[in-house]
C-alpha cells in the first residue's frame, strides 16, 4: 500500500506540483501518494494545483493548539506529512503525534540563512549579502525549532556573481523540484520499513 501524504502549502505550490507530478509518472510502482493538501490560507494557489489533480482538500486554523490539523490528518489516515511553502510553526501537539513523519524543504544549505523569519526571498537576499559561493537545498524533518530537524538531504547550488535573489531563486527552485520528491520517497520507504518491523 502506498504511503498516504498530506501536504500542507502556503503558497504557489510549485513542490506540490513536482511531487504529485512524479508519484504519478511512478504509477502503480509508487510508494506514496498525495491524499490531501491542507492549507492554513484559503487563497493558496497549491489548493488549486490540488483540486485540478483530483486531491482533496482542505483549510484549518493554524493559530489554534494544533487539534484541528491533528484531527484532519487523523481523519485522512496520513502517514506522512509534507511541507512545501508552508510558512507557520507546526504545533507542537502535531509534532508529538507525528515525530519523524513531518518533512520540510529549505531553499538553502541549513544550519546555515536558516530560522525563524528566514523564507522566501529574504533566505535568497542573505546569502548574496553573505558573499557565499553556494547555497541550495535542504530536505529536513520538522521538531520544534524552526529549520534544526535533522538532514535528510542536501543538494548543493552555485552563487553567481551576477546573481540577484531572484535569479538565484529560480535555480533552487528548479532543483528542489528534483531533489523533494525523491527525499519524500526515500522517506516514506524507511517509514514503511520501519513500521513492519514494528508490527
Ligand atoms: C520553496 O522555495 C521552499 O524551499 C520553501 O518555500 C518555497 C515554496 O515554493 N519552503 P512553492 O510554493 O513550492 O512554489
Amino acid at each position: 500500500m502506498p504511503s498516504r501524504l498530506a501536504v500542507l502549502a502556503s503558497g504557489r505550490g510549485s513542490n506540490l506540483q513536482a511531487i504529485i507530478d512524479h508519484f504519478d509518472s511512478l504509477a502503480r510502482e509508487r510508494v506514496a501518494k498525495v491524499v490531501l493538501v491542507a492549507s492554513n490560507r484559503a487563497d493558496s494557489p497549491a489548493l488549486i494545483r490540488a483540486a485540478t489533480a483530483s486531491i482533496d482538500i482542505a483549510n484549518f486554523n493554524a493559530a489554534d493548539d494544533g487539534s484541528e490539523l491533528l484531527s484532519l490528518l487523523q481523519t485522512f489516515r496520513i502517514d506522512l506529512v509534507v511541507l512545501a511553502g508552508y510558512l507557520k510553526r507546526i504545533q507542537h501537539k502535531v509534532i508529538r503525534e507525528y515525530a519523524g513523519r513531518i518533512i520540510n524543504i529549505h531553499p538553502a544549505l541549513l544550519p546555515a540563512f536558516g530560522g525563524e523569519g528566514m523564507y522566501g526571498a529574504r533566505v535568497h537576499e542573505a546569502v548574496i549579502a553573505s558573499g557565499a559561493e553556494e547555497s541550495g537545498v535542504t530536505v529536513h524533518l520538522v521538531d520544534d525549532e524552526y529549520d534544526r530537524g535533522p538532514i535528510v538531504a542536501q543538494w548543493r547550488v552555485a552563487v553567481d556573481r551576477a546573481d540577484t535573489a531572484e535569479s538565484l531563486a529560480a535555480r533552487v527552485v528548479n532543483v528542489e523540484h528534483a531533489v523533494y520528491p525523491r527525499a519524500v520517497e526515500m522517506v516514506a520507504v524507511l517509514q514503511q520499513l520501519e513500521s513492519k518491523r514494528t508490527d
